[in-house]
């Protein structure tokens, strides 16, 4: 009897000891794993922005309160906007650029692309690639603004484009970026170039004397005049090419942008991989602009349309002058469609 008894209270304690270890073990398991931690403190702490936002990116709409993707003219979210803090947004290194070309209608793009939930580009041109490489990619992620994961982030500087050095530059940030160039016919853009001068230098020497070596008259074009030499666009693209497959790059139709800024957009959507979310129903043709505005652009429930620097009246050129150049132009123009693989149907 005194035996059996010494036996049941050896099992009972037994019992309790193996319990106890049980309870020990589950205890050190459950705080020494840093998953469990990190769940129990993230979910009080999640920012309502930051469901806000996924639930805009989600469910992208015009009546998403703007406030949440508030930002200021660089296209960083400025000091009063609360996304600033959003603690699952991080500075990235840009996925796309918009590499050129001047005066092809780049800002219109940009400004379009930021209509997308998930696009988030800075507001103005870094110029990184071409004149600020010394400065490093720590200071060229700092301009970029707060992104979200499957948002893309992007940057235009369309100097990029006929710089040399750009090409291998970008290669050497990322051999995946998308780049987007938007082509224009390149006597238009260069008549867009002079006016721009103009408007910053009054008295400059008329177009016509630019454009040729011996004045007006003259038969010989002078392709190093820089507003002709933009334009030999495959000369530039050459330099992309033997580091880009050309796959990787898209070619904007610079007039359709403005004639058809939705069909331009579903094409630049599509390249980006991203859903068709900015389409006919953002857009309407402003009569006293003669451009396609914005019903409602990011960060405003105003319709606006580009400042006037973009839309400006061109000088009237001598029709001699633009024969000439069209001349000179055409075999340049057909290698780059060819290269392209695109017509652009310029004259
Ligand atoms: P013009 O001023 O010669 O008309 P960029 O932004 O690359 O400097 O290009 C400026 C050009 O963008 C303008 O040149 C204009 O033709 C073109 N553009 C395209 N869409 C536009 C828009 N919706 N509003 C104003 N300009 C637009």
């Amino acid at each position: 009897m005194a035996k059996g008894r010494c036996f049941q209270l050896d099992t009972k304690k037994l019992l309790f000891i193996l319990s106890l270890a049980m309870v020990c073990l589950s205890l050190y398991t459950l705080l020494s794993d840093p998953g469990h931690v990190s769940y129990w403190n993230a979910v009080p702490s999640v920012h309502p922005l930051a469901v806000a936002q996924l639930y805009h990116k989600k469910n992208a709409s015009y009546d998403m309160p703007t406030n949440a993707s508030r930002t200021d003219s660089s296209g960083t979210p400025d000091a009063t906007s609360t996304i600033a803090t959003d603690w699952t947004a991080t500075k990235r290194l840009p996925q796309a650029l918009i590499i050129g070309v001047k005066k092809g209608g780049t800002r219109a793009l940009l400004e379009f692309l930021r209509l997308h939930p998930d696009v988030r580009a800075a507001g103005s041109e870094p110029h990184f690639f071409d004149r600020h490489y010394n400065r490093g990619l720590d200071w060229y992620r700092s301009l970029m603004p707060k992104a979200l994961d499957g948002q893309i982030v992007m940057e235009k500087t369309p100097r990029y484009f006929v710089s040399a050095d750009s090409p291998a530059r970008v290669h050497s940030m990322s051999h995946e970026v998308k780049l987007i160039v938007v082509v224009r016919d390149p006597i238009t853009r260069a008549i867009s170039d002079y006016a721009q001068i103009v408007s910053k230098t009054p008295g400059v020497a008329s177009f016509e004397s630019l454009s040729f070596r011996n004045g007006s008259a003259g038969m010989e074009v002078n392709s190093q005049w820089s507003p002709l030499w933009i334009g030999l666009y495959a000369q530039h693209l050459e330099r992309w090419l033997a580091y880009f497959p050309a796959a990787q790059m898209y070619f904007v139709h610079g007039e359709r942008l403005v004639t058809d800024p939705a069909g331009e957009m579903a094409h630049v959507q599509d390249f980006l991989g991203l859903e068709r979310i900015v389409t006919d129903k953002h857009f309407y043709f402003n009569q006293t602009k003669g451009f396609p505005c914005l019903k409602k652009p990011e960060g405003s429930s105003q319709p606006h349309c580009l400042g006037s620097t973009k839309g400006r009246a061109h000088p009237q050129i001598q029709q001699e002058a633009i024969r000439k150049l069209s001349v000179f132009y055409r075999p340049h123009n057909l290698r780059f469609y060819e290269m392209v693989g695109k017509d652009f149907g310029w004259q």
